[in-house]
């Protein structure tokens, strides 16, 4: 069996990760001749975004990088399928394996499809019911046009078989996000992350921000600043920038608000925010372990933060991941710069509950993954 596997932007890298060491772990069990190829798309190509993440989770080079970089949604989502094709001309799978919900995931997955190649989505069927999302409309039409649905949550079950899915395309398995986290949790602890910025246990918090609908639009831009400074009154605050963010703060002329301590050229803590550069894989995690809380608008941190039961306020208005609610430390607060500082206060003084586990997130999605593909696709 030959299987491609497809990784576009920097929060495929720790899913795809532990899809490879369980397909390798499998081949070497079994001497199977199974076949597997890396196709990165490029559509994040920064090493920040990029290179740092495949050395740190023992991914190898890509066997094919097709190189799209950055676009309006059309032309990089064009980009990829027509960049893809031929590897899939050439190459001959029997099966594309591809993750979340990028723009990347979409665009290797239809063509696939076009071309007759069983398709296998791995964190399928989340829904944030909220169509100007680029990533909803990115998992819907890749779910329905995938043969295998591997899910992490019910609530993504449910959703599934509303849209009329074939329970029997349905897997539920975990979450392979987690299975990285699990794999680099402990060598994450040893980093000297906290020295290096000056921070002490449990006496930060993180944020994290990316997403068009907070970041393109100024006024939303500016009033999460503004709860951000309220806030930092309270708690240091470390801010590592995605690029589009750090654009935009250029754009709107938010330097001074966002990057007190870029903008002055000091690496120290200033007016309680720590603007930097976007960390690898091992570091943030190591960030977010010793935090005593988190500001994101990221899917994938909910989830992490719900695992290593750090309180995680999500800036928006919705979740496609419910269990990092119902189970998790997860409290969805929206982009009211009162609510952000309410609630951040509140997280800061309230004693954490009992810590609870979402069902098979346990370190063993990727496992599970390879033994349904490995006895279901068809040579
Ligand atoms: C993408 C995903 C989003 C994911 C995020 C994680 C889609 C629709 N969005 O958003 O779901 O949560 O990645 O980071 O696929 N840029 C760089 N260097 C890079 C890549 C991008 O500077 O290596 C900058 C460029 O200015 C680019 C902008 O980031 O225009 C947006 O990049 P893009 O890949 O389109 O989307 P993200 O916002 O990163």
């Amino acid at each position: 069996m030959k299987i491609i596997l497809v990784s576009g932007a920097r929060p495929n890298y720790m899913k795809i990760a532990p899809l490879m060491w369980a397909l390798r772990e499998y081949k070497q069990k079994n001497g199977s001749q199974t076949q597997f190829i890396l196709v990165h798309t490029g559509q994040h190509y920064d090493r920040q975004l990029f290179g740092v993440f495949f050395q740190e989770l023992d991914l190898p080079e890509p066997d094919y990088n097709l190189g799209v970089g950055s676009g309006t949604h059309a032309s990089q989502t064009a980009e990829v399928m027509s960049r893809f094709e031929p590897v899939l001309e050439k190459e001959e799978p029997n099966l594309v394996v591809v993750v979340g919900d990028v723009n990347s995931t979409l665009a290797c997955a239809l063509t696939a499809v076009k071309r007759g190649v069983s398709v296998a989505h791995v964190e399928a069927g989340l829904r944030s019911f909220d169509r100007t999302m680029p990533e909803e409309i990115n998992r819907i039409v890749t779910d329905a046009i995938s043969d295998y649905l591997f899910i992490t949550e019910p609530s993504a079950n449910e959703n599934l078989l509303r849209e009329g899915t074939l329970a029997s395309k349905i897997f539920f398995v975990g979450n392979v996000m987690i299975d990285s986290l699990l794999r680099y949790r402990d060598k994450a602890r040893t980093l000297p992350v906290l020295d290096q910025l000056g921070l002490k246990l449990k006496e930060y918090a993180v944020m994290t921000l990316h997403r068009p609908s907070n970041v393109d639009r100024p006024e939303a831009l500016k009033g999460i600043a503004d709860a951000l400074h309220r806030l930092a009154k309270e708690i240091p605050i470390v801010f590592p920038c995605h690029p589009r963010t750090a654009e935009r703060i250029r754009d709107f002329g938010l330097e001074v608000a966002f990057n007190p301590v870029l903008h002055s050229g000091s690496s120290r803590l200033m007016n309680g925010i720590n603007t930097c550069e976007p960390m690898g894989y091992t570091e943030f995690l190591c960030l977010m372990d010793h935090a005593a809380l988190v500001l994101t608008d990221s899917g994938g941190i909910q989830e992490e933060t719900t695992i290593l039961g750090v309180p995680c306020l999500t800036l928006r208005e919705n979740t496609e991941r419910p269990i990092t609610i119902q189970m998790g430390t997860n409290v969805l607060v929206g982009l009211n710069p009162d609510r952000i500082v309410a609630e951040g206060v509140k997280a800061l003084h309230t004693p954490s509950g009992p810590r609870l586990q979402p069902p098979l997130w346990d370190g063993k999605a990727a496992n599970r993954i390879v033994e349904v593909l490995i006895n279901n696709v068809k040579n």
